[in-house]
Parts: C-alpha cells; structure tokens; sequence
C-alpha cells in the first residue's frame, strides 16, 4: 500500500516534468497508432456485409476442407509459439547472470542436435500429409474427361469466360449460357472449366471456394460444391469476384451464384432451353425499347441463350435474364432507376469497361423504353 501511494505520488510529479510530458505524449502516440488500427478494423470488417462473403465462414466442401486445414494447421503453429515461448521464459529466469562465474562451455551436442532436427522433420509431416491429400482430392476433375454415349460428360460443366469486367457461364451439355449470374444446383459437385478472352482474372467465390486463375492461354479446371444449408441462410445467394488485378474496374468485377436446389435447377435450365427466339415484348414502352435495343445493341448482346454463337462473336454479357439477375452491372441493386444510370453513364460507375461510347446519347425517353424492354427480359416467370 505504501509502495501504490509512492508510485501514484511519483506519477503525478512526473507528468509536470519535461519528460512526464514526454513519456505521455509517447503512450498517447501509441493510442493514436491503436485507434488508427482499430478504425481499419471497423472498416475492412465493414467490407462483408454478406454473411457468406469470407473464407472463414465456408458454405461448401472445397471451403469446408481448406478451412480445416487452415485451422489445424493454425492450431499446431500456436503449440509451436507456447512451446518456444515457455522454454524461453524458463531460460531467461533460471540461467540469468547471478555472479561474475563463467559457466561450463558445451559445444556440440549429438543428443540436442538431433532432437532440433527430427522435431522440425516431425512438424512438417504433420503439415505435409493431410495437405497433400487434399490437393488431390482438391484438384480430381477426372469426371470431365468421362464422356457417355452421346458425347457428354454426365457431370455438370460449366464453362467460365471471364472478360474485362463480366463473366460468361456456359453450361456445354445443356447448350445455354447465361452471364454475370452463375446458376448452380446445391449438394453436389459443378466442375468448371475457366478461361478469359483478354486479360488474366481469377475466379473466387469466397464462401465457397476457388481463387483459381482464369489465363487467355490455357484451361484450368476445378471442382466446387454448395452446400444447401448455408444457401438457405442467404437466400440462395453467393457473392463472386475477380481476384486478380485486371484493370481500373477489377474490384467491381462481381459476380453472384444462385445455388439452387436440383429440382430448381433443372426447370431452369429447361426454361432457358425453350427459349429459342428473341422474346417479343408485349407492352408499347418495352416494344419501343426492344426496337432502340435491335438497332444499337443486338450488335453485342444477346438475348437468346444459345451457345452456338463462337466465343469471339460473344462480345458482352448475354441479357436473355436480364430482368431475373441479382445486379446490374455486377454491382448496383437491381432496380430501374440503376439500370438507367448505368446506361446513360457507363463509364463513371465501372471505368474501363468495352460498353462506354460503343452507342449514341440516349433521350431519357430512350432510357426509360430502353429499360422497359430490359427489365422485362426473364425466363423463369413470375
Ligand atoms: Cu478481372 Cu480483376
């Protein structure tokens, strides 16, 4: 108790001195340099407002495993860090300097040299093997290569053609493709082919797994799996990106993944089947817009989902569902008035993009027929 009262009296005297005022502007330094830290932290964690929008929070079995691994291997590092530290603790109190004696010298020691090399061979194993059977397993897309009778594989493919800042899915056995949202049934494995026309992307669904380069030279290939569970949790909704800088655009280059159960699924992709011809809009604004849209946009986007246009004539995102998909653009809310800024201003909201200055100025009467037209086109029905 004395001793506190000392102190606090020492305390107080000090901040009035020259280097009491020193030493709390130093520990107010240190504040700042925590506030500053923690201020990043609120903001970057502001970042996933999604909840399946982070690798620590998987939704599929790829994720699942390399979240396991990551936490396996985090857990043996901590052991590693206790240990040293433990050890170092002891040494620094036991074998402190207590007289002027120096002590024995020792060098070399079998015993000790060989247990500082087979406990790091140990630890590397322990992290070796269960990696390495995951990387197989991880990177086992044989059943592309199974083809059946008529030529197909009976796996679910997915061909995905990145493009500065879109994404095409083409789905190969069922002869559809759709862009910036991918369409997936849930519980089971979707093998996807990746490739890009222009630049080198990557492919990443967080939540689910990927980061996996898309390069203009060569496929790679992977396999992925959504769980139904936590697509349920997110109204069947995952959040992709680009993860590789591409351009000014790269961090808006989202796309998103309607993970639906099979049964859904497959009416979709039947429901995209029967689409065969542009549909005809059918009220007098939307048939005004899709009269705008055959004269300056037909040129780039389709509205049917075939697959038989050759990947170099598929010059921007095919719009066949356009009013079903999640965003506009990848990245503002699917509303009207969104669509209409993003056509009248390509250019502000995605810098770079190939559609800016590719078609005359719009009258906002053209905008708003334009939009019409747009947001009508959907394949699943109300
Ligand atoms: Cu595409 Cu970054």
């Amino acid at each position: 108790m004395k001793e506190f009262i000392h102190n606090f009296f020492v305390t107080i005297y000090k901040k009035f001195t020259k280097e009491g005022f020193d030493e709390v502007m130093k520990r107010f330094a240190k504040w700042r340099l925590a506030s500053l830290l923690a201020f990043a932290a609120l903001i970057l964690s502001a970042c996933s407002g999604h909840p399946y929008l982070s690798t620590l929070q998987p939704a599929g079995e790829v994720a699942q495993k390399q979240y396991d691994l990551m936490v396996f291997t985090t857990w043996i590092m901590f052991g590693v860090m206790a240990v040293v530290g433990i050890i170092f603790v002891i040494v620094l109190v036991k074998f402190r300097r207590k007289d002027d004696k120096i002590p024995k010298q020792v060098e070399g020691s079998h015993t000790l040299e060989i247990i500082w090399t087979v406990i790091p061979i140990l630890l590397v194993l322990v992290f070796a093997i269960p990696t390495v059977i995951q990387l197989f397993d991880l990177a086992d897309v044989k059943a592309m290569d199974k083809k059946n009778e008529e030529g197909k594989t009976d796996a679910l493919v997915v061909n995905v053609r990145a493009n500065l800042y879109w994404w095409e899915f083409e789905y190969p056995n069922e002869g559809i493709l759709t862009s910036q949202d991918l369409v997936v049934p849930t519980d089971e494995k979707v093998y996807f082919n990746l490739i890009a026309s222009d630049v080198k992307h990557s492919f990443w669904i967080p939540a689910v797994g990927g980061k996996m380069d898309t390069n203009t030279e060569n496929t790679n290939r992977m396999w992925l799996k959504f769980d139904s569970e936590k697509a349920d949790d997110v109204n069947n909704i995952f959040y992709g990106k680009c993860a590789e800088l591409c351009g000014p655009s790269h961090a808006l280059m989202d796309f998103k993944v309607k993970a639906i159960p099979r049964a859904e699924f497959d009416q979709w992709v039947g429901n995209m089947q029967a689409v065969k011809e542009p549909v005809q809009a059918t009220e007098p604004l939307a048939q005004q817009g899709q009269e705008i849209f055959n004269q300056s946009c037909i040129g780039c986007h389709a509205v049917t989902p075939a697959n038989t246009t050759p990947e170099a004539a598929r010059l921007a995102p095919n719009l066949t569902t356009f009013g079903e998909r999640e965003k506009v653009a990848g990245i503002l809310d699917h509303t009207e008035e969104n669509v209409k800024k993003w056509l009248a201003d390509p250019e502000t909201i995605k810098p770079g993009n190939k559609m800016s200055g590719t078609y005359g100025e719009l009258t906002p009467e053209q905008l708003d027929a334009l939009t019409a037209y747009l947001m009508g086109l959907k394949v699943q029905g109300e």
